[in-house]
């Protein structure tokens, strides 16, 4: 069972640092091509900007960092930069997976990862295992991982387990069977690279993010940048359906937290 309340059944409380970000790492390509390199060098660069995320997220106490790394559209892509992705993945993972460890924090990978290569999948399993007990920061990437797919392998483990309550399923049923059931859903969401659009991201889990755009590449996208994300996402209102004049309220300790 989740921990965490949905956003729509149960107001979170809204801290000054997001517990959780969730960011799409976008504007590898660009990056390479306005440098006259090929596109994996933008991938290749991508990597440093992960590793400036973590160790800030971990300076700042953000307790769960979500990347989007790969998504279930992104094989439509040229093979070989498919493949050159796929190594990346294998490459990063068995570098990292012990600086990790030795910092504390717990790695997850989520998407349908049948379908990647088995060494891959195992490579997967074992830097999950091994960082399994840490609990500073938690990493996720989504990979091979698209916010319907989520959706719609929850509601048919859903259906396999409990078919007696068709018809009457809640939200607070389906959330348990979604790939990020372990996190609470994202305060901040970041989208790097200019383009506004979710890509079939965590669909279910952003009904109440904070959604903020940045025309920088993701290679360039480093500790100021997130920083600067931070501070827009802390001049919003976060009213989670109620008006302002009710948060003024509740703020002055006239009205309990709902
Ligand atoms: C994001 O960068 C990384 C992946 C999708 C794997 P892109 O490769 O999409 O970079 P642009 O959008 O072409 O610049
Ligand atoms: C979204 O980026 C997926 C990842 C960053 C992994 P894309 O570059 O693939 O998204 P679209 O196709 O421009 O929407
Ligand atoms: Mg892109």
């Amino acid at each position: 069972m989740s921990i965490f309340k949905s956003s729509t059944r149960e107001i979170p409380r809204a801290a000054a640092v997001p517990r959780h970000i969730a960011i799409i790492m976008d504007g590898n390509g660009r990056w390479a091509k306005k440098r006259f390199l090929p596109r994996f060098a933008g991938h290749s660069k991508g990597v440093e900007s992960v590793r400036d995320m973590v160790r800030a997220c971990l300076e700042k106490g953000v307790a769960y960092l979500t990347l989007f790394a790969f998504s279930s559209e992104n094989w439509r892509r040229p093979q070989d930069e498919v493949s050159l992705l796929m190594q990346l993945f294998v490459k990063a993972l068995e570098q990292e997976v012990e600086r990790l460890h030795s910092n504390g924090v717990r790695l997850r990978i989520i998407g349908d990862l049948s379908r990647f290569d088995p060494a891959l999948q195992q490579l997967i399993r074992q830097g999950e295992e091994r960082t399994a007990g840490n609990d500073r920061l938690t990493l996720t990437i989504a990979a091979n991982y698209g916010g319907r797919w989520d959706i719609l392998q929850a509601a048919n483990r859903l259906a396999a387990e409990q078919p007696e309550k068709a018809g009457a399923w809640e939200e607070a049923d389906l959330e348990p069977y979604l790939s990020m059931a372990y996190a609470p859903e994202p305060d901040l969401f970041i989208r790097t690279g200019g383009e506004e659009r979710i890509s079939n991201f965590l669909l279910w889990q952003l009904a109440y993010s904070e959604f903020y755009f940045t025309e920088t590449l993701w290679p360039e996208f480093g500790q100021a940048a997130l920083e600067a994300a931070i501070t827009s996402y802390q001049k919003r209102e976060r009213r989670f359906g109620r008006t302002s004049e009710q948060l003024e309220s509740e703020l002055k300790g006239n009205q309990p937290h709902a």
